[in-house]
């Protein structure tokens, strides 16, 4: 009989599900990365427990933990006290591998032992608590919301509790360019993914699901005042003929597989949301968009020109048919966003309008009933999550400068291939349907990202590299830490007590933040093992974005400001294609 996994922190297993017997929980796949990591924040703050499952591929679970810090300090702000904090449990799992997502289901739906190494998981509470990371973080001041904010329904419901209510899957590949170039990894994660998880919720009996939609979907053809229908599953409209790349027909080819999984079953509940251009960050500049590789989106773009990580902003194309001859999209608030995911939450748990009688159409008792494959369910619905309103290029880089009261350096370059003109929403179904709007306008995104930018002007970077490291060689990495002072004495360093192993990565996480000694911690690791610093390079870069957009010029690595006043040998990695490669 397997025995019951160790968790990370201080909780056992019995632990954990003792206290998560007191909430609705929600399964957020993805949810450490951009949105995700808000839509955890919202959940929490509306009364769910939340398990999140992520491979880390494209994200860190730091962002969990300071998700953990915005709601302690909301929680205090109300006078709320935080053991009324849903708890907050991370796997690092992934959606390929059926049998941890099985796992993961078994821990929390079911009182039997999961197979211990499938599903070992972190409290995030307790590792805040554990590595004094309250202590760490710096928050801008924000005035969020006066209370707290609604419960979703689930909440109220004692049956709901202790149960995986719903799943929102984010959890996805999403670069357009890599997709082209790298089409079977896209289905593979993309759809495989997908299946997995629909088949083990089927097997576990969770029967609500929001999933991650875009709008890259209506393809090209579709501009301006989009609205849902445009693009329809279940054998009418389009069919994604014109989406004219991979990551954009994995997510149509996604949303008909809901759609017929919803036909299957009746009583199954699927919303896809179909995001339009999600930027901004959390108020506090604690969370943030920190995409891995060379970012070819353009809120990332300016936020690293602004930093110096690259020389200027390419904009693409300057004779579309727009105000001024820029591309204009639909940008909406990383939060607002996230929202959408819980008003999509709350119309699932809304209790059932009584069914309006149905009169059958004369015409369709000659023709019999609809083919259940030309169906579109109203188990399966979708919405657009957007503003409604359009920006051009040229917009974004003036409001961007107007609140980081610098000019971002800019120059006009080739339109992109496939680009569009104008891309927004009519954002009006979300409204009368779920009773949501985006609150947040184009002030607030770039507000929101400039805090994000300025309060971590590498992102996570720093902390994921580490952590890189000390995986590819702990040894060395204890060394290290102990010669700049981060451990007391090697009869500690081999330790692994708790506290001492918290105050440790508590200062790992401050040393992050200050340029020198995070560049000393990297000299003496590349002195006490040769090549390392090119190896972690390549773990980070197996998958690097391939994009099939022209990159004008050389830019900065990820890492490129923190080496280059270094007297570290300088070597530049061998990228391919029109990558920038990494500079060390
Ligand atoms: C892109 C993806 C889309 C995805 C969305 C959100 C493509 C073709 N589409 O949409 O599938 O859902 O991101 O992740 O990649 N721009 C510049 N300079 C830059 C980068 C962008 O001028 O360096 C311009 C673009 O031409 C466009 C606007 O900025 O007019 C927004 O671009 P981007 O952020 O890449 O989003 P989308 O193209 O709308």
């Amino acid at each position: 009989m397997p025995s019951a996994p160790a968790p990370i922190g201080e909780v056992t297993l019995d632990a954990a599900r003792k206290t998560i017997s007191r909430f609705p929980i929600t399964l957020v796949t993805g949810g450490s990365g951009y949105i995700g990591s808000h839509t955890v924040l919202e959940l929490l703050l509306a009364g769910s427990a939340v398990v999140v499952l992520d491979n880390l591929y494209n994200s860190h679970m730091e962002s969990l933990s300071r998700v953990w810090h915005i709601i302690n300090n909301d929680f205090a702000r109300w006078g709320i006290d935080k053991s009324e904090i849903p708890p907050l449990y991370f796997h690092k799992a992934d959606l390929q591998d059926r049998r941890s997502l099985e796992a993961i289901f078994m821990t929390w739906q079911t009182s039997s032992a999961p197979i211990k190494s499938k599903a070992e998981f972190t409290n995030v509470g307790a590792r805040y608590e554990n590595e004094k990371l309250g202590a760490v973080y710096k928050m801008k001041e924000y005035s969020g919301k006066p209370q707290r904010p609604e419960l979703i329904n689930s909440v109220g419901d004692k049956s709901k509790h202790g149960k995986i209510s719903a799943v929102i899957h984010f959890a996805a590949l999403k670069a357009v360019g890599e997709s082209v170039m790298k089409p079977l990894q896209y289905y593979q994660n993309n759809i495989t993914g997908l299946l997995n998880l629909m088949d083990v919720m089927e097997a576990y009996r969770v029967k609500n699901l929001v999933f991650s939609s875009s709008a890259v979907i209506y393809g090209q053809g579709k501009e301006s005042n989009i609205s849902e229908d445009s693009v329809s599953v279940g054998g009418r409209g389009a069919g994604g003929g014109l989406v004219t790349n991979p990551y954009g027909r994995s997510k149509w080819m996604a949303e008909e597989i809901l759609n017929d999984w919803c036909i299957a079953h009746r009583d199954y509940n699927v919303i896809a949301l179909r995001y339009f251009n999600p930027t901004g960050s959390h108020p506090s500049g604690l969370i943030g968009e920190d995409p891995k590789g060379v970012p070819n989106n353009i809120i990332p773009v300016i936020m690293q020109a602004y930093q110096r990580r690259r020389s200027k902003v390419y904009v693409y194309g300057s004779n579309y048919d727009t105000n001024d001859g820029t591309g204009v999209r639909d940008y909406i608030h990383v939060s607002d966003l996230a929202n959408g995911h819980l008003a999509a939450l709350r119309s699932i748990f809304a209790p059932a309008a009584p069914e309006p009688e149905k009169k059958p159409k004369e015409d369709s008792l000659a023709v019999g009933p609809p083919a259940p494959e030309l169906e579109v369910r109203d188990n399966y619905r979708v919405y657009n999550l957007g503003t409604g309103h359009g920006y051009s290029v040229l917009d974004i880089l003036q409001a961007f400068s107007g609140v980081a009261g610098s000019e971002i350096p800019f120059a006009i370059s080739e339109a992109r291939p496939g680009d569009l003109g104008t891309v927004t929403a009519n954002a009006s179904k979300a409204q009368n349907e779920l009773g949501w709007q985006a609150e947040f306008d184009l002030q607030d995104m770039c507000r929101d990202v400039f805090n994000w930018a300025a309060e971590n002007p590498v992102g996570y970077e720093r902390l994921r590299r580490l952590s890189t490291l000390a995986g590819l060689d702990p040894k060395a990495m204890r060394k290290a830490s102990i010669a700049v002072g981060l451990m007391p004495d090697a009869a500690n360093a081999g330790s692994n007590n708790t506290n001492q192993l918290g105050g440790y990565l508590n200062s790992l996480t401050t040393l992050t933040k200050d340029r020198g000694a995070f560049n000393e911690m990297i000299r003496r690791l590349s002195v006490m093992h040769e090549g390392i610093l090119e190896k972690s390079i390549q773990e980070e870069a197996t998958h690097p974005e391939v994009g099939s957009v022209p990159v004008p010029e050389k830019q900065w690595g990820m890492f490129g400001d923190a080496w280059k006043d270094q007297d570290l040998p300088i070597r530049k990695g061998s990228g391919s294609g029109n990558l920038a490669p990494p500079v060390l």
